[in-house]
């Protein structure tokens, strides 16, 4: 019998302390106006002593198993993307796992940094269908604000913390574009350019735990490209038009990315979700917390058509049609 993975419940969690433009403008040579203009982010969540990766994954796994009327007991795999854990290991998903109160089935992280959530989506449909699984939490936590070098005008202002989180449960018969559901995902990656976003360090490299360096220019190029072709993928491999898509939610790096990619869907502005103006960047996180805030307040409703796409370091990139 086949089986798909149907999206039952989302949720996000967002630090207490916000900086605005304005408080990084007070001790770096940026201004809320650079800011503003080049990226479309007027603030950012940045996480506290306590707001641990785990910790804001935890509340994200919360707050959608409390929307998909789940419990805990009906979890048996955690998949967690994320580029900041709070460990190498053991694994944040594994301590997820633990403060749920989950004592069976598997966790793991999984690194595509930006990327990370589409990743992990599709990681999670593919065990659904092959019945490795059954109820799947896929999370994309971060805490970016530990890997900033702060005194970087080109990168500090571009990011902000915290958690989101979907999770999945099987449900019979295929997966097709009409029934609720996971439709169909599509991952790249391209390793020659890896070198353009990058942490130039690691846990293993004593003494240089790493900060973020990133040609801005050439990501955006990137995105740009990789991304609408991702979206005429999405689309064709479904046999879909574009006016089927009923919601963009985007990984949220720049305004002017996710304005182009609304463009070339021809959809109307206020069918794409927008978080990066409060959020900022929040790298795996960006996608789940925006889906999160628009199921919340009640613009995407169960039947709608929703395209996601999130290119990051890597370089990785990807896209995910689902049917909510
Ligand atoms: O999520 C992962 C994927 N990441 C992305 O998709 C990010 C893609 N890239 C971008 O979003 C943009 O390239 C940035 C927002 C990072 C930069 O925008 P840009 O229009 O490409 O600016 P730029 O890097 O070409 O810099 C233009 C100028 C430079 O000054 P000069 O050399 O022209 O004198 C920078 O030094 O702006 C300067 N600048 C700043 N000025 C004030 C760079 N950062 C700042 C700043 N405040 N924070």
């Amino acid at each position: 019998m086949a089986r798909h993975a149907v999206l039952a419940g989302v949720g996000g969690y967002l630090p207490k302390l916000i900086v605005t433009n304005d408080d990084l403008a007070r001790s770096l040579d940026t201004s809320d106006e650079w800011i503003r203009e080049r990226t479309g982010i007027r603030q950012r969540h940045i996480a506290g002593a306590d707001e641990t990766a785990a910790m804001m994954a935890t509340e994200a796994a919360r707050a959608a198993l409390r929307r998909a009327g789940a419990g805990p007991d009906e979890v048996d795999a955690i998949i967690l993307a994320t580029s900041t854990p709070d460990q190498a290991f053991p694994a944040t998903a594994t301590r997820v796992q633990a403060a749920l109160g989950v004592a069976r089935g598997f966790a793991f992280d999984l690194s595509a940094a930006c990327s990370g959530f589409i990743y992990a989506l599709a990681v999670a449909d593919g065990m659904i269908r092959a019945g490795q699984a059954s109820g799947v939490l896929v999370i994309g936590a971060e805490v970016y604000s530990r890997i900033l070098d702060w005194q970087d005008r080109t990168t500090c202002v571009l990011f902000g913390d915290g958690a989101g989180a979907v999770f999945l449960h099987a449900a019979e018969g295929p997966a097709t574009p009409d029934a609720p559901g996971v439709v169909s995902t599509h991952l790249h990656a391209d390793g020659r350019h890896g070198d353009i976003l990058y942490i130039d360090g690691a846990v293993g490299q004593r003494e240089r735990p790493g900060t973020l360096a990133m040609n801005g220019a050439a990501v955006f190029r990137h995105a740009v490209v990789n991304l609408a072709a991702a979206v005429e993928e999405a689309l064709a491999a479904n046999r879909l038009d574009r006016s089927a898509v009923d919601w963009l939610v985007p990984h949220q790096a720049n305004r002017r990315i996710i304005d182009a990619m609304g463009k070339k869907l021809g959809l109307a502005p206020e069918r794409v979700v927008v978080t990066i103006d409060r959020h900022a960047n929040t790298s795996a996180a960006s996608i789940p917390l925006a889906l999160a805030e628009a199921v919340g307040d009640g613009r995407i409703r169960p039947g709608h058509l929703v395209l996601m796409e999130a290119l990051g370091g890597g370089l990785t990139w990807g896209s995910a049609l689902v049917r909510m």
